[in-house]
């Protein structure tokens, strides 16, 4: 298997009990801040949120969107999110991130991916975010979020690959242990990968997040 798709059947094991990592009492001031500050960037936007998981950001994002769809590759994932109370304005797909042709007939001017960044691999990254732009108006607002290097405290880097990409080991309730791909970049590491029409960068270094929001030409 690629190491996206182990990231991607490690998540569907993880679903259950995936959202603990948000009752961290060390995290809650950085969470309660970034969920305040998320509705004001899509307020009035149509928003393609990318791996959207157990729907932990979709509430406070699609808050105030015209529309919000919120998208995923596992169906344990979303099935969470899916069972929540969450505002009108959320539709749900199941869509390969890797593969944003798949979704027909909408438009957006928006775009969320929570912790998803960490997990694409460097060389793909690039790519990635052109595909991304590719599917998003002119004048549209982007947010990536996810963990700094902090998180490494609990989960310690156990390797680095040719191409720079970091690796944790991680266990499951079960007992497996998965090998999971997952980048901790710096701001200019991310800022770098972002193309030539993202404008406008803020970047925002929490204790345990760092969250970066850009406008596209
Ligand atoms: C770290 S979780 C992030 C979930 C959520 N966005 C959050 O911030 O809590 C990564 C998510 O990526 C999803 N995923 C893995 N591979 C994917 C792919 N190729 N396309 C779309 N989603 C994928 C997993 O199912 C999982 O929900």
């Amino acid at each position: 298997m690629s190491v996206e798709r182990d990231m991607a059947a490690y998540y569907a094991q993880r679903a259950a009990y995936y959202e603990r990592v948000y009752f961290k009492p060390e995290r809650q001031t950085d969470l309660r801040t970034m969920e305040a500050w998320l509705p004001t960037q899509f307020a009035g936007r149509r928003v393609l949120e990318v791996a959207c998981g157990t729907g932990w950001w979709t509430p406070h994002g699609a808050r105030d969107a015209l529309s919000w769809l919120a998208t995923d590759l596992n169906p344990e994932t979303m099935g969470v999110a899916r069972s929540k109370v969450l505002p009108a304005c959320v539709q749900f797909a199941t869509v390969d991130a890797y593969g944003f042709q798949q979704i027909e007939g909408q438009s957006f001017d928006g775009a969320f991916a929570g912790c998803w960044w960490s997990h694409v691999p460097l060389a793909r990254l690039p790519g990635w975010l052109a595909l991304l732009h590719a599917r998003l108006l002119p004048g549209s607002r982007v947010v990536v979020l996810d963990n700094s290097f902090v998180q490494t405290s609990n989960l310690p880097i156990t390797r680095q690959d040719d191409e720079g990409n970091t690796y944790q080991m991680r266990t499951l309730d079960d007992g497996s242990a998965h090998e999971v791909l997952k980048n901790f970049p710096s701001r200019e590491q991310a800022l770098a990968m972002l193309g030539p029409r993202a404008h406008s960068p803020q970047w925002t270094a929490y204790g345990h997040y760092w969250v970066l929001s850009y406008l596209l030409n």
